[in-house]
């Protein structure tokens, strides 16, 4: 496996790639890795000949105040786990790289970044697409794999991919959980024994708000008032956003009659933690 850090390296494999007729599958990631990550790798190494993880902490969509400082590292770790799926290439460039000093170019999308994460990360949203468009052009993948972890994520980068017309493939992959529910997280490791607990009433909340659906609710605020009263019971989480939204444009649907998504944020002690939920009603695929 190569560990490459500059783009004119990168750039240089893909062109013999390119001209050997190789498909090139990618997967950007921000690194820490765990099965959530590995789950990507996976089905990259499936559907690829040659695969490229990108590995890098984007400065442009942290906000004034967040985590960047300290967003877990370990590139020791990562190297082997990369190496472990199967990985060809971890494409690790600094952020000078990345970023030059006249940097001023970005990406933005005018609807589906507001509401949700979007609300209390201003900017986080143009951060990613701006970063993705980017590596889109140094790797020029075929396909490129994203977790469903980040619903809202996945739908910029889908839209922003047709609406710029980048001839990439989105490939969306199910959120990997621990055994006991929590979704997997890099940020989960901020967590204290007693916070890691109480995170728990977030995916058993999803879990409860799809039986409820199952058996007939179709009111989206009632649905979310009995979902509140659960996370509301665990004095440790407290909750930023909850919200049912239509699967493929996130905008808000009062009676559950199409797929929806239910997305929520929740503090557990400091830490940021997201989860959601797909949900069909009478069972439409
Ligand atoms: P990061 O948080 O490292 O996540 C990288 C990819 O892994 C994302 O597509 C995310 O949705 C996916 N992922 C994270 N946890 C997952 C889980 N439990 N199950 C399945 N997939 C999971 O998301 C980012 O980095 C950045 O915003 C990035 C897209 C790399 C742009 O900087």
């Amino acid at each position: 496996m190569l560990w490459i850090k500059t783009i004119p390296e990168m750039r240089d494999l893909v062109a013999r790639w390119r001209k050997n007729g190789e498909s090139v599958g990618l997967v950007p990631t921000m690194g820490f890795f765990h099965q959530g990550h590995l789950a990507l790798m996976k089905k990259a190494r499936q559907e690829n000949e040659e695969v490229v993880v990108s590995l890098f902490v984007n400065p442009t969509q942290f906000g004034p105040g967040e985590d960047f400082e300290q967003y877990p590292r370990n590139r020791e770790r990562d190297e082997k786990l990369a190496e472990e799926a199967g990985v060809d290439v971890v494409f690790n460039p600094a952020a000078v790289e990345m970023y030059d000093r006249e940097f001023q170019t970005f990406v933005d999308l005018t609807e589906l970044p507001q509401g949700l994460c979007g609300a209390a990360r201003p900017g986080h949203f143009r951060g990613v697409a701006t970063v993705v468009t980017k590596l889109f052009n140094i790797v020029q993948p075929e396909r490129a794999y994203f977790g469903e972890k980040d619903a809202q994520q996945l739908r910029v980068i889908k839209r922003m991919a047709v609406d710029l017309n980048i001839p990439v493939d989105i490939r969306a992959v199910p959120t990997v959980r621990e055994e006991d529910g929590l979704a997997m997280s890099s940020r989960n490791t901020y967590l204290s024994p007693e916070e890691r607990q109480a995170a728990l009433v977030l995916s058993k909340s999803l879990f409860f708000a799809k039986a409820q659906v199952e058996t007939g609710e179709r009111n989206s605020e009632r649905l979310k008032e009995k979902m509140k009263e659960l996370i509301t019971g665990e004095p440790l989480v407290s909750l930023e956003y909850l919200e049912i939204r239509a699967s493929d444009t996130l905008r808000p649907v009062s009676i559950i009659a199409e797929e929806v998504l239910i997305a929520l944020a929740a503090r557990a002690g400091k830490t940021r933690l997201i989860d959601n939920i797909t949900i069909n009603p009478e069972g439409r695929r």
